[in-house]
């Protein structure tokens, strides 16, 4: 089979706490369900009685169908700019008065730029190759160029920097279709806007509009690490960086920088925020221009994110205090050789005394003074800094009821509002935790008038299943941009404040943190790549709907069939609410390993130590006190008007319940449900939304392209299965620890289910698992390493009939095993436990699920499930479970 994928080579392991990592140091193993598929489809596998030369004639004749499909856009490496051909129906209106050329004028290469995308554009889409022209013809024209070079159109307009304006203008009695802007860069957004609504069948004669950015800095920031590993990334290896160099072939940032500026996007961090010093040194100062050489077409600027003990540790100082004259010198000195390897560079990113990185702290100076000292070299430059808010303390005492996490980030900078120079922005996450399922708006955001800020929204999934899981960000997003802060008399959402509209502050804007990487599909996943396209439009114009930009995005995505856009946009638009009911819902946040991995479920890792992302579950009830009143006084960091709403159980929205507050599991929500009961409920919502997911996205086969088809299936598949184990895991902590029923009596009653570990074994060995919650019953069966085989049997005792198969086992990082499920001596299914998950054990990471529909089964047949271990790995089984088909 032609192996798409390209396959994950990260660094396997570092599952230690957020915030203790080396510089260098590779998080994530990435699924790579395009490599998956590939494999499954490859060999001679389920069902049983396969044979293979026919297979491979078959494979022939698809290969052949299918090539030009394999090699060109449908791998999802195109992402949204996939320009596929027009019908004859939808390409008549614009083929009716499609000028025949373009004519630019500049010959910047950001104009080149917008050249080339507006030709390409219109001839994958509508078949047309127009002319170029550099003098305007005397028939109609595209014509693209700045206002500056378009006076003899005389168009009358004040546009903001990046703004656009896509016109109709006269000249010589003959009609232009006209893109301007005020540079470069708006005449390039321009042209993407032109072709989106080609692409989306909307009309582009007589246009007549004009748009421009809600805020000026729309920044990326990518960790990669520089030996090519990248920072809670899931799409790959970086595509910056490789053994500790800017890697030779920079193909993949031309066309990352394509995909960025199509969004508006203008600048792009290219280390990891927990940054290695070695990036200042003048070795490596040649190479980051090697990447702002790739930029610069796109109008997308390099930023670097630096570390504050540079002076000392790259630059020979005995000292990194940002008071110290020589330490203001070296950064000047430094940020001066930047610019002249760089000289569009757009700044730095600096996080600070947080999770290990030094910072001012060390010499008892404040956040301000570090912040300061570096923009004043960027000064002169027009460079920016970005000072990360995200500033705790990883070492909190958890027993002191007062001691809160989420009011560092206020604490911190609160005081300091109006000690900022103009070039620094305070770079403040969405919630004053870190990128968890459900978080209220930071306070910070409303607490600030006189520094400039911008959100920090967090596109790779750290917390939201990893790009394993389909979770759509845009809703989260929205809710918190246009959350009033009440900071003024009028509304005044997070949005304007961090555009600097209300307390007109020069700069600010958003920031995404998006980690793709070598993967075809960027993010490990061809759905996730749409909470790319949801930052970037986000970015540019926040009031736009979420269902807007879902369905701009599948269908540029995945063409424009109706049947299609709705079906995505259904998924789409409930995982997130969906991958919250059954992870952590009523605030409880991500119940997720948070010393670990931030995958599988552990309810009690966040519980008892001091990376403070407590919530307070016991016998008797569960939640963070916040309130002014009794707790640790968090809310009192809002405005009155928003602390009054939740400070109060009669006004907190249950969403927020449990991060604001400490209540009984009898307490009775405005749901009408208890909190425990709608604990359990939407935990099996959740689960039977992602199961519906499978059933929505299987109703498209044919009508999207065979390879994202199949690669989407196996990965909802595979979510379907993870939230069952969520499901099941914080149902069953939460049922043991509360020690009240689920009144539908489904907690604890598995029909069907029959654990690994009361199978007849023959190797397997019963293991306890850690937490007991991440296996059914708490134990499952390893096959010791060394052993060949291993077997678990069951005698089928139920009435005859078709029936489906649900294998519970587990996927380690640490091998491929291999499974083979017989129905007395039939095979009837076998595969290979290859997927990428973060773990080496049995644990709730690990546990996946591999379905066999449709086996006939009659009473006293023998079910038998051999597992082959490979290395580490134990072919680990949970539980079988058999169920009827309908
Ligand atoms: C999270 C994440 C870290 C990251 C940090 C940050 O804690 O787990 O990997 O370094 O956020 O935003 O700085």
């Amino acid at each position: 089979m032609i192996q798409t994928a390209v396959a994950f080579v990260g660094q396997v392991g570092n599952l230690r706490p957020s915030g203790t990592r080396p510089a260098d140091a590779c998080t994530g193993l990435s699924l790579a369900f395009s490599s998956r598929f590939a494999s499954r489809q490859g060999g001679c596998q389920p069902p049983a009685g396969c044979h293979p030369a026919p297979q491979i004639h078959a494979f022939i004749a698809l290969l052949v169908i299918f090539l030009p499909l394999l090699l060109h856009a449908e791998t999802g490496q195109s992402a949204w700019l996939r320009y596929t051909a027009l019908s004859d129906t939808a390409s008549r209106p614009y083929l009716a008065s499609l000028p025949a050329s373009v004519t630019t004028f500049g010959d910047s290469p950001v104009i080149d730029s917008a050249r080339h995308e507006l030709t390409s554009g219109i001839r994958q889409q509508l078949g047309r190759t127009l002319r170029q022209e550099s003098h305007l013809p005397a028939e109609s024209s595209f014509v693209l160029g700045t206002l500056a070079d378009l006076r003899q159109f005389h168009l009358d307009a004040n546009l903001d920097s990046d703004a656009f304006w896509l016109t109709t203008a006269i000249a010589n009695g003959v009609s232009y279709t006209v893109v301007t802007a005020s540079n470069d860069r708006g005449v390039l957004y321009g042209v993407f806007a032109l072709l989106r609504k080609i692409s989306l069948g909307e009309p582009i004669a007589h246009l007549d509009e004009r748009q421009s950015p809600y805020a000026p800095l729309r920044w990326v920031n990518q960790w990669d690490n520089l030996d090519g590993s990248i920072e809670r990334g899931y799409g790959g290896r970086s595509i910056f960086w490789d053994g500790g160099r800017v890697r030779d072939d920079l193909t993949r940032v031309a066309e990352y920088a394509r995909l960025l500026a199509s969004l508006g996007i203008n600048a792009c961090a290219i280390n990891n925020v927990n940054a290695n010093p070695k990036l200042l040194t003048p070795d490596f100062i040649p190479q980051i221009a090697r990447i702002a050489a790739q930029f610069r077409p796109w109008g997308v600027r390099v930023a670097l994110s630096i570390d504050f003990g540079s002076p000392k540790t790259v630059g020979g100082l005995d000292t990194f205090d940002p008071l110290d004259p020589q330490v203001a010198a070296w950064w000047k000195a430094k940020i001066d050789e930047l610019y002249q390897a760089v000289p569009d560079l757009a700044g730095l990113v600096l996080k600070a005394d947080s999770e290990g990185r030094v910072g001012p702290s060390a010499y008892n100076r404040t956040h301000a003074d570090a912040a300061n000292v570096v923009a004043r070299a960027l000064g002169p430059h027009h460079g920016y800094l970005f000072y990360r808010g995200f500033v705790y303390d990883h070492h909190m005492d958890w027993r002191n009821p007062k001691n809160d996490r989420a009011r560092a980030a206020w604490d911190n900078f609160k005081t300091l509002d109006g000690l900022f120079d103009d070039n620094v922005i305070l770079q403040i996450k969405n919630g004053p935790i870190d990128f968890q399922v459900r978080e209220p708006a930071s306070p910070l955001f409303g607490a600030l008038e006189r520094t400039n800020q911008a959100i920090e929204l967090q596109v790779t999934q750290e917390y939201m299943g990893q790009s394993r899981h389909t979770v759509f960000l845009g809703q989260q997003w929205k809710e918190t941009l246009d959350f009033d802060m009440h900071a003024a008399a009028t509304p005044t959402p997070v949005k304007a404040l961090l555009a600097g509209k209300l307390f007109h502050r020069p700069a600010g804007g958003f920031v995404g943190v998006v980690n793709v990487g070598l993967d075809e599909s960027w993010c490990g996943n061809q759905l996730s790549q749409a909470n790319l396209y949801a930052f970037g439009r986000l970015a540019w114009n926040p009031d736009l709907t979420a269902g807007r930009i879902v369905d701009e995005w599948t269908r540029q995505t995945f063409g424009n069939d109706p049947k299609v856009a709705a079906a995505v946009s259904a998924i789409q638009l409930t995982s997130w609410r969906t991958y919250e009911n059954y992870t952590g819902p009523l605030g409880l946040q991500t119940l997720t390993d948070i010393v670990g991995n931030h995958y599988g479920v552990n309810v009690e890792a966040s519980e008892r130590n001091g990376w403070g992302q407590w919530h307070n579950a016991d016998e008797t009830g569960v939640g963070m006190d916040r309130t002014s009143a009794t707790g640790t006084g968090y809310i009192g960091q809002y405005r009155p008007a928003v602390a009054a709403v939740y400070e109060s159980l009669k006004t907190c929205p249950d969403d927020l319940l449990l991060f604001l507050h400490h209540v009984p599991y009898t307490y009775i929500l405005h749901s009408g449900k208890t909190v425990i009961q709608s604990i359990y409920d939407s935990h099996y919502q959740g689960a039977d939304a992602v199961e519906g997911y499978v059933r929505q996205w299987k109703s498209l086969q044919g009508l999207v392209d065979e390879q994202r088809y199949h690669q989407v299936l196996a990965q909802l598949e595979y979510q379907a299965g993870q939230a069952v184990v969520w499901r099941d895991a914080v149902n069953t902590w939460f049922n043991r620890t509360s020690k009240i029923a689920d009144v539908q009596g489904r907690v604890g009653q598995h029909p069907g289910r029959f654990e690994a570990e009361s199978m007849t074994l023959e190797g397997y060995t019963v293991r306890e698992i850690a937490p007991a919650e991440d296996a059914s019953g708490g134990k499952a069966v390893g096959c010791p390493s060394g052993t060949p085989q291993c077997t678990a049997t069951l005698k089928f005792s139920g009435a005859p009939g078709w029936y489906t198969l649900r294998v519970q086992y587990f996927d380690q990082a640490n091998g491929v095993s291999h499974f083979r499920v017989f129905v007395n001596r039939q095979l009837v299914d076998e595969w290979s436990a290859d997927l990428r998950l973060p773990t080496f054990r049995l644990d709730s990471s690990s546990s996946t699920r591999r379905t066999v529909s449709g086996i006939a089964l009659r009473p006293g047949d023998e079910i038998r499930i051999e597992g082959q271990p490979d290395s580490g790995e134990l072919a680990g089984l949970d539980y079988l479970e058999i169920q009827k088909l309908q």
